[in-house]
């Protein structure tokens, strides 16, 4: 049986800061509170030219820069998202297009913030079981656009950004180790976006009631997050068949310093361990996991041979954690250039649509 390794990572954030200061200006609200309640100094927030696709295609490419893997060799691409592009089609089709991965199925998975987690477990489970080689698992979000501008109680917290990891097959022991995945959907309101889906379509009504936004009961989502967060690392290090004191980093859902210092004291772990940029973008949702690991591994605090666990927990609710070793690019005998690819990627989907544009003149003019 084949393992899963990690073997491409890479990131993309919009230009635009947001600090707390400039949040002053908007809000009523202060540097000092947002900095003491939840560790937030600043965050990113998509121009308009930022997308949930474009920014996961930069992430993307350097991943698969970093692995030396082609578009065209990938099999298959989970888009992991909160803030989908569309209802349908999944974000993870414009994204195969845009990256020329002509040889990948795409879809996209919605878990909130612990998405990254399922995701990275789904791809790896499929390298696992020897039905796929190689996987893309990207989290981008553009909450920004979701965020009640006005409502303190949330517009401090989130911020927009993308991250990618490609994993791949090889017989070498290693990679995704262990999995936990949990959900609880009796606290599906604490956190929601109550309009624009199939139980409430976007009406004039609805925008009126700022139903399209970001809904929190910020107080509970707290409670269930410092009670999840050492219980499923806990769990996840068992699976692996590890020992606590075996794991290196702790590569936590980045929400707020105080619930991330929670863990760490439930699991009596230094807070050294635990690898935290909350300061620096705020909450990312399905992004923040694979920020703050590839910061990590740029850095070179994450190195071969690591081990560790990335946990994450959100809206549904959801939980989840993954247990990995830690083992960089696999001995490549060529060198690949994914970039390239979106070049070609371009000219074939205009030639695809132009095709179907003639094809639809010829069909229109024999009926
Ligand atoms: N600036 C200044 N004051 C604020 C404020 C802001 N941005 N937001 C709220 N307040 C005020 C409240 O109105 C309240 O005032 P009151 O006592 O006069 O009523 C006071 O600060 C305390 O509010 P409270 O909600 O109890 O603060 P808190 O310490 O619980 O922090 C959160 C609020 C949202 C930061 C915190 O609950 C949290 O981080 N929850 C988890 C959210 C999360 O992680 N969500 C994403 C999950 S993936």
């Amino acid at each position: 049986m084949p393992y899963a390794h990690i073997t491409g990572w890479g990131t993309a954030v919009p230009e635009r800061i947001l600090t707390n200061d400039d949040l002053s200006k908007i809000v009523e609200t202060n540097d000092q509170w947002i900095r003491e309640r939840t560790g937030i100094a600043e965050r990113r927030i998509a121009s308009e030219d930022d997308s949930v696709s474009s920014m996961a295609v930069e992430a993307s490419v350097k991943a698969l820069q970093v692995a030396n893997l082609a578009p065209t060799d990938l099999d298959l691409i989970i888009c992991s998202t909160s803030t989908p592009e569309y209802l349908f089609p999944a974000t993870a089709c414009l994204i195969q297009d845009k990256l020329g991965a002509t040889k990948a199925g795409a879809f996209d998975l919605l878990a909130a913030c612990t998405g990254f987690i399922y995701a990275v477990n789904m791809a790896a489970q499929a390298i696992r079981s020897g039905s796929i080689r190689s996987a893309l698992v990207i989290g981008s979000e553009t909450l920004s656009r979701f965020v009640d501008w006005n409502d303190r109680k949330t517009c401090i917290l989130f911020g927009d950004g993308a991250g990618a990891l490609v994993l791949q097959a090889s017989p070498q022991p290693g990679g995704v180790l262990s999995a936990v995945m949990r959900s609880d959907g009796s606290g599906s309101d604490l956190l929601t976006l109550p309009a624009g889906g199939s139980h409430m379509p976007a009406t004039e009504e609805t925008v009126k009631r700022g139903q399209h936004y970001i809904h929190m009961d910020g107080n509970e989502v707290f409670r269930f997050a410092t009670r999840v967060m050492a219980q499923a690392t806990r769990e996840v290090v068992e699976g692996a068949g590890l020992k606590m004191e075996e794991v290196r980093w702790i590569v936590p859902h980045q929400a707020n310093l105080r619930i991330i210092q929670a863990a760490a004291r439930g699991l009596k772990l230094p807070m050294e361990q635990f690898v935290v940029n909350v300061d620096r973008y705020g909450n990312t949702s399905t992004a923040s996991i694979p920020l703050a690991l590839v910061e990590a591994v740029e850095k070179g605090q994450i190195t071969p041979g690591d081990k560790l666990v990335m946990v994450g927990f959100g809206g549904g609710l959801t939980w989840g954690a993954l247990a990995a070793e830690w083992t960089g690019p696999l001995p490549a005998e060529k060198i690949v250039h994914p970039e390239r690819y979106k070049y070609r990627a371009r000219i074939r989907s205009i030639l695809r649509r132009l095709w179907r544009l003639i094809e639809g003149i010829i069909w229109g003019r024999e009926v």
